[in-house]
Order: C-alpha cells, then structure tokens, then sequence
C-alpha cells in the first residue's frame, strides 16, 4: 500500500522538490502534504505547481508556546494521515511532543557528515576545520538535536577556494541525490545507511 508522506519546510524547498519528483514515480509512497511553518516560504509555491496540497502552520501565532504548535503540526499530520514525515530544511526543533507521536518515522536532512557538525553555519565550521571532505546526512529524528541512527550519507570534495556559499552548493547538489535515494529505501523497509 502507498505510504502517505509529508514534507516539512521553511524556506525555498529544493529538497523538497526532489522527494516529490521521486514520489510521483514510486508505487510505494505519495507526497500527501507540504507543510511549512513560515507563510512566505518559497517552497509552498512550489509544491502547489506540483500539485501537491500544502498548508501553513505558523510558529510565530503560538506566542513561544512550542507545545502547542507541536500539537497543531501532529494535528494536521494525523488529519492528512500521514505515515512517513521528511523534515527537508525545516528550520524548528521538534520536542518529544512531537517526537514521540510519530516515533521512528521522521526522517531529516543535515548538511554535514554526521556526528561532525550538528546545528548551524556547517560548511563555515568545515572550512574553519580545514577539512578535506564535507557532506550530507539523512537520520532518523530523535529528541536529541541532528542525531539519531543515520539512513544515509554524501560525500563531496571541498576544494582549496570554497566559500561556505560555493560548499554548500556542491553539499546541495549531493542532497538532492541522496535524499530521494534514502526515502525509497525507508519505504521498502530498508534502513541500512546509503553511502555515497
Ligand atoms: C538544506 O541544505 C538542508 O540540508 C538544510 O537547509 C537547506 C534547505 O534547502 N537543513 P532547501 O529548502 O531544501 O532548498
């Protein structure tokens, strides 16, 4: 049976994108909702042009109250019965109230080679470390912040001119292609970690 999958974004939504396009060819999974928590984000045009549903819960009309916009999410995920959620640039820490009701079933997208670099500003953090390799990293949401068992990884080069702006382009690039990857095998049951 098809697995209902949501996207969750805040900004342009290029991951996004990706995992639509490689849902509208699967017989496993269906993009069934593109939800955002910022009204303008560019993404949520997007989806519609795919003809994706999408809707908008904003964290900013919770007055600093993270339970219940976490609530409002689970609400609207478990009305669009939801199986699967990607977390594809969403730029909010998800707490246990969230967490735990879709246990094992969120998935997000990091661009670093986990455990390196969890949190913000990691190609400046890779550049500043004089690392030769950087990347990307699909997991499993945990409660704890970019952790969780790893799905999935990307390597790429990082070449003696990069900027943070030029790495995380070439990391982008690499995100697109493993994100999609990871997804079908989540929803074939497969969760050995993909190497790129
Ligand atoms: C990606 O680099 C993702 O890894 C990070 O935010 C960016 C989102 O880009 N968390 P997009 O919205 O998918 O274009």
């Amino acid at each position: 049976m098809s697995q209902r999958v949501a996207i969750l974004i805040s900004g342009g939504g290029s991951n996004m994108v990706r995992l639509v396009e490689s849902l509208a060819g699967s017989s496993l999974g269906e993009a069934a909702l593109v939800l955002s928590n910022i009204p303008e984000a560019g993404g949520l045009e997007k989806a519609r042009a795919l003809g994706v549903s999408t809707q908008t819960i904003d964290h900013r009309s919770f007055d600093q109250d993270r339970a219940a916009f976490e609530a409002a999410l689970v609400q609207a995920l478990i009305d669009a019965e939801i199986d699967l959620i990607c977390l594809a640039g969403f730029m909010r820490i998800l707490g246990a109230g969230f967490v735990s009701q879709f246990e094992g079933k969120i998935l997000n997208i990091h661009p670093s080679l986990l455990p390196e670099y969890k949190g913000l500003h990691t190609h400046a953090r890779a550049l500043e470390a004089g690392d030769q390799e950087a990347g990307c990293s699909v997991h499993e949401v945990t409660t704890a912040l970019d952790d969780g068992p790893i799905l999935g990884q990307a390597r790429v080069p990082v070449l003696a001119d990069d900027t943070p702006k030029s790495l995380a382009a070439r990391v982008l690039v690499a995100e697109h292609k493993l994100y999609p990857a990871v997804l079908e095998n989540v929803l074939r049951g497969d969760r050995t970690p993909l190497l790129m």
